[in-house]
């Protein structure tokens, strides 16, 4: 990975692996965002130290109130910014936001040179942030969407639901129940940007970190850059097997849901939650998979 410093030790962290997600192919152009609530001591010590002189910007009204947040601070990419410029332009690519006026407006405090602003995706991050956060108990603090291609193939390719998708990944690699034993949940396709989509996500985000935005890309919540990527990583590796295995004909066999079952309980200790995408729905509350 790029070696690279910097005066806020968040963005010295975050810089190099979204720089990584566009090596990997994941983020072309302004493809992608990122987003990481900071821990608010650390964070205000490190602007008061480094950057005693920069005025706040304008309270900014958000599109969707995120109470349970007000107060915090965001690391989070702007929009049009890109993942390949992240380490050579930091002070661009990314900015550093407070939560204002009851969970109404946002400031930004640092960064976003040029006149930037967050990204377009925000209203899902904060509510994608404010569910994980309650969900997790604090532990989750990083969302990360990726432009995936071989994920992104899966939903031109497979039902657009979430028990079929996750088994499908699940079967390919004994480490996928491990790593994302919440498994995948499908948001149907809809306008990116919107509070439309911040609000399905959300549902979905109830059950679990991963969300496919169909046709679209992956969006996933963990506890540091570091993590978030892995599980991303993972995701996608799975995501392209399945896809080679579909363009080869289909699957001949899956690893069987009795050697998922005993992977599970044997690494129980380091996973999230049970899997409860293993376990047949009942009958009556089985949902139609959407073609
Ligand atoms: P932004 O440039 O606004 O972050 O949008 C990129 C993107 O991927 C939208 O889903
Ligand atoms: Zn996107």
């Amino acid at each position: 990975m790029t070696s690279f410093s910097h005066a806020i030790p968040f963005v010295q962290e975050a810089a190099p692996i979204i720089r990584l997600c566009w090596e990997n192919g994941w983020n072309e152009a302004n493809g992608g965002n990122f987003s990481w609530r900071l821990p608010t001591d650390e964070i205000t010590g490190v602007l008061a130290r480094r950057y005693p002189n920069v005025a706040r910007g304008a309270a900014t009204p958000l599109p969707q109130p995120q109470p349970s947040l007000d107060g915090e601070y965001f690391l989070v990419t702007g929009t049009g910014q890109f993942f390949r410029h992240a380490t050579e332009y930091p002070e661009q690519v990314f900015g550093i936001v407070q939560i204002v006026e009851g969970g109404t407006a946002c400031q930004t405090v640092w960064g976003f040179e040029n006149g930037g602003r967050p990204t377009s995706e925000f209203a899902t991050h904060l509510v994608g942030h404010a569910t994980r956060k309650r969900i997790s108990g604090g532990r989750e603090r990083v969302v990360l969407h990726c432009h995936v291609p071989e994920f992104i193939a899966l939903s031109f390719l497979m039902p657009l639901d979430s028990r079929t998708l996750t088994l499908a990944l699940w079967e390919k690699m004994p480490e996928c129940i491990v790593i994302f034993p919440d498994g995948v949940r499908v948001v149907p396709p809809l306008l990116p940007g919107t509070v439309k989509i911040a609000e399905a996500s959300a549902r979905e985000l109830e059950k679990g970190r991963v969300i496919s935005w169909s046709h679209h890309g992956i969006f996933a919540s963990e506890e540091s850059p570091e993590k978030v990527f892995t599980l991303v990583e993972t995701v996608e590796k799975a995501s392209g097997i399945h896809r080679r295995v579909l363009s080869a004909g289909g699957p001949k066999r899956g690893i069987d849901k009795a050697l998922l079952a005993e992977l599970a309980s044997y690494f129980a200790k380091m996973m999230v939650c049970p899997p409860d995408l293993l376990e047949e729905p009942a009958r009556d509350a089985a949902v139609e998979p959407t073609e």
